[in-house]
């Protein structure tokens, strides 16, 4: 399929910022910050992604304050001296011709936790303090664990929640200083913005909590902060746990649509459509979760909220993700755990939907060679990717 007929890999514009393709990095944790820092892995951990053909490539999780991150090892962007690190990164992806893109979120109840790795995200312990990590407090809508034997969360006072709100207008001005191209608020998987969204946790009675337009303030000054700290013309994204995971009486679709058409208005471009998460990690629960068992989330909310989606959540290939976009059911889609398996995935994809035939997406230093093989190739009986042709 020509390039220019293959939806995967047409542009998309926001404002004034020109998406190159659709294909967006999903968040993913990588618990490898040093002091809050970025390092030299992330450098190349997010520079292959631009190498593999992501048209935006979107940073974890980074917090705005050292406590509102999710362990030791996740980035923040709560200090000026954190902007220089970024700027390489989001210069080396600039490089490659793709869009960098951050996320800003705050841990609220899920902070203070180990590596996923170490201890399947279990909170710190007391003992986890002599090799320097001591646990920290958490904070919260409410004085409630995310479960039993977590610790409890200090309820947060009106003027914190205005000094965290604040912090995310902060971290939106460095994000822009380091060049960033988009920002995506996490307000999913029960983290603190989350976690004030869902009637399961948000039991206050002042103005952070109560009915759901209550429930929401949060969110939305969070967002027009932001809005107020970020250029007119950069896109806004925001994550939502479409329906919070939590049982009965939680946090619904119907209300994520309410949600999406006020963060239309206060500023937000796109929802990413994700799930779950309001006690433990969404990522470690197996419950059956066929090929993008999210999407359908992405579907209403683009069609009843009226604005561009996100769809997430094992999208394994291009074209899977081609039909998504063909069927009207998202404007982007965010390739995760698969990415992991293959930093290239973006321009496999291509060669999936055969909109790259001569590898011009690709890297010249890369490209050129791969171009030159094909001929090789076939006459070894060989398809352009290397495969066995079938006739
Ligand atoms: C290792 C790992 C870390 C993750 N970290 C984040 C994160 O920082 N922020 C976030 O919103 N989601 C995070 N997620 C969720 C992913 O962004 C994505 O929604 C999820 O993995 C489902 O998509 P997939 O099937 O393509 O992997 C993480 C997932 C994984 C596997």
């Amino acid at each position: 399929m020509p390039a220019t007929e293959c939806a995967l890999f047409s542009p998309f514009k926001i404002r004034d910022t020109i998406f190159p393709n659709r294909i967006v990095l999903a968040p993913m944790m990588q618990c490898k910050a040093v002091d809050g820092n970025m390092t030299d892995w992330h450098f190349v951990h997010y520079g292959k992604f631009a190498l593999g053909g992501f048209g935006t490539v979107l940073t974890e999780a980074v917090a705005v304050e050292p406590r509102g991150r999710i362990s030791y090892g996740c980035p923040g962007l709560w200090s000026d001296d954190q902007v220089p690190m970024m700027r390489r990164i989001v210069d080396f992806v600039h490089s490659q011709g793709s869009l960098a893109a951050i996320q800003l979120g705050h841990s609220g109840r899920k902070g203070s936790s180990h590596r996923p790795w170490e201890a399947s995200y279990g909170p710190l312990r007391q003992a986890d303090a002599l090799p320097g990590e001591e646990p920290w407090p958490l904070v919260g809508p409410v004085a409630v664990p995310i479960d039993e034997g977590y610790p409890t969360p200090h309820a947060l006072t009106t003027a914190e929640l205005h000094d965290i709100v604040r912090k995310f207008g902060e971290a939106a001005r460095r994000a822009d200083e380091a060049g960033f191209d988009m920002i995506e608020i996490h307000g999913a998987h029960g983290y603190l913005i989350a976690s004030f969204l869902t009637p399961l946790v948000n039991e206050r009675t002042d103005e952070y909590g109560g009915d759901r337009a209550g429930r929401m303030r949060l969110a939305l000054e969070v967002v027009r902060e932001i809005r107020a700290n970020w250029p007119a013309g950069k896109a806004l994204f925001f994550r939502v746990s479409a329906e919070d995971g939590g049982g009965p009486g939680g946090w619904s679709v119907e209300d994520s649509v309410v949600l999406a058409k006020e963060l239309h208005k206060a500023g937000v471009d796109v929802v990413d459509c994700s799930s779950g998460g309001l006690r433990t990690s969404a990522v470690l629960q197996n419950t059956a979760r066929g090929l993008g068992f999210q999407v359908p989330y992405a579907d209403q909310l683009r069609h009843e909220a009226s604005m561009a989606t996100m769809a997430v959540g094992l999208i394994l290939d291009g074209p899977q993700a081609e039909a998504i976009l063909r069927e009207d059911r998202a404007d982007f889609i965010a390739i995760g755990r698969q990415a992991m398996y293959d930093p290239f995935w973006a321009h496999h994809a291509a060669q999936q939907l055969q909109s790259d035939p001569d590898f011009s997406n690709w890297n010249e230093s890369a490209g050129w060679w791969l171009h030159k093989r094909i001929g090789t190739l076939k006459l070894a009986g060989c398809k352009p990717d290397g495969t066995e042709a079938s006739d």
